[in-house]
């Protein structure tokens, strides 16, 4: 572990100029695509990805390497891969800005990791709303084709390459990698039972890898300079470097890269720190559907291991930082809220369960809360708790519990006083509040 910052994915981004292909080009880019096609086999990428230790950037820290090697070698059928490029869990800004400023690593990763799993065409699935980044995916990809990256041939390997870009339509359980394939085949986006698993059934019952944008950004850098070279950032088990997102009430909000072992505390001393005069209160590891931390675990390093041991999930390493101010009733309502809305429906515990847990804790944000609530939510939980079809209902459920778990003389306050008295909006908000609703 260091505690600096390392920029490999960010390396490119003030560069003038850094989503254009020329620029990529001039620093280095398609180096990696081409030294993988046409000087090694796909087994030996697939191996040297394994061996660096990449982990799955999505959320869940699954081996890329290893997922690449369940593509069954034998089956007639094409195989593809799908890019996950949904990013919307509250708090997580990394993919987003990494394609608004170096899509052509994305476009390189793609190429590598297609002809590493033998695949020959590439879904690329963007968050529906952000459409300043689908049209820069779009320009980077067809750029790429008419420049021989993509396409036929490609390098003079013999090896032919198609990507589509495929825009969502802003749907949350879209991320989840099975209802993105569903999604991308024009059903309604809702969780797929498994097995079988995508590298056996996938998109169009074929067999599919689904990597997040940042896992295959990562693949360019590890076949340029190796696997001992990321093998040696990191900590023992968690290797590489990663984009954090900081967001909240910090001085300098933003995307920091370093090697995956940093604490909080480092990335806040980095970042100039909590809003002058103010202390952290809590803080998300790894977005909302992380449960939250409290100041005791800023030295906690930010790694798979660390982050589980004390408690939490790395996901998708999004801090979003609270100060003082803040009401932790009202924040976990405000998530509960975004559940119960991107909730799809499918399963009893998580629709309902979310319905009644915003019923409830509205009511406790209002002080109008009864005796025993808390106990109710928490039976609320345990009933959502792994009895769901995904883990978008475990999501919210760590949120809610590790909140009553640090902060439950909060939620009992809500039984005669409002969250809006005790926390008042205008302290905590970062813009001026113009209009504060209560009722
Ligand atoms: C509700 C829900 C939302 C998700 N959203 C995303 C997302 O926006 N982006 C993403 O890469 N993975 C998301 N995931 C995780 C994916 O299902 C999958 O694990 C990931 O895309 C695999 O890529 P990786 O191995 O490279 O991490 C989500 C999972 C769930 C349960
Ligand atoms: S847990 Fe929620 S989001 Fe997931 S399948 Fe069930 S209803 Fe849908």
């Amino acid at each position: 572990m260091t505690d600096t910052l390392t920029p490999v994915l960010t390396d490119d981004w003030d560069a003038p100029g850094s989503w254009k292909l020329d620029t990529y080009v001039s620093r280095g880019g398609y180096r990696a695509a081409r030294k993988a096609l046409t000087g090694m086999s796909s087994a030996e990428v697939i191996s040297l990805v394994k061996d660096a230790g990449l982990r799955g950037r999505g959320g869940a820290g699954f081996p890329t390497g290893m997922k690449w090697s369940f593509i069954p070698k034998d089956n007639p059928k094409p195989t593809y891969l799908v890019v996950n490029c949904d990013e919307s869990e509250p708090g997580t800004c990394k993919d987003m800005p990494m394609l608004m400023a170096t899509p052509h690593t994305l476009v390189e990763g793609i190429i590598i990791a297609c002809y590493a799993v033998n695949a020959h065409h590439a879904f690329v699935y963007v968050r529906g709303e952000v459409l300043h980044v689908i049209r820069r995916v779009r320009k980077a990809v067809a750029d790429a084709y008419a420049t021989g990256y993509l396409g036929k041939d490609l390098f003079g390997s013999g090896y032919d390459l198609d990507i589509t870009v495929h825009a969502g339509a802003g749907a949350y359980i879209c991320g989840e990698e099975t209802a993105l394939l569903d999604s991308l085949e024009g059903r309604r986006g809702q969780p797929r039972l498994r097995p079988p698993f995508p590298a056996v059934e996938g998109l169009y019952a074929c067999p599919t890898v689904v990597n997040n944008a940042e896992s295959i950004s990562a693949v360019p850098a590890i076949i340029e300079h190796g696997a001992a070279w990321y093998q040696s950032m990191g900590t023992e088990r968690s290797k590489g470097t990663t984009i954090y997102s900081l967001s909240g009430h910090v001085k300098h909000p933003g995307q920091f890269e370093a090697p995956l072992g940093i604490t909080l505390r480092e990335i806040l001393e980095l970042s100039g720190g909590m809003r002058e005069g103010h202390q952290l209160k809590f803080f998300t590891p790894g977005g909302s559907s992380t449960p939250m931390f409290t100041p005791e675990h800023l030295d906690v390093p930010l790694d798979y291991e660390s982050v589980a041991k004390a408690g939490s999930i790395l996901g998708t390493k999004a801090l979003q930082c609270f100060d003082e101010t803040t009401s932790v009733v009202r924040t976990t309502l405000r998530w509960t809220e975004f559940y119960k809305h991107e909730s799809c429906g499918k399963c009893t515990p998580c629709r309902e369960g979310s319905w009644w847990l915003v019923q409830i804790l509205h009511n406790i944000e209002a002080g109008k809360g009864k005796e025993g609530d808390v106990e109710k939510i928490l039976d609320i939980c345990d009933n959502a708790t792994a009895k769901s079809f995904c883990t978008l209902a475990d999501g919210f459920v760590g949120c809610i519990t590790s909140a009553i778990k640090y902060f439950r003389p909060e939620f009992e306050a809500g039984y005669h006083t409002p969250a809006w008295e005790l926390f008042p909006y205008e302290l905590s908000a970062l813009f001026p509040v113009k209009e504060v609703i209560t009722a």
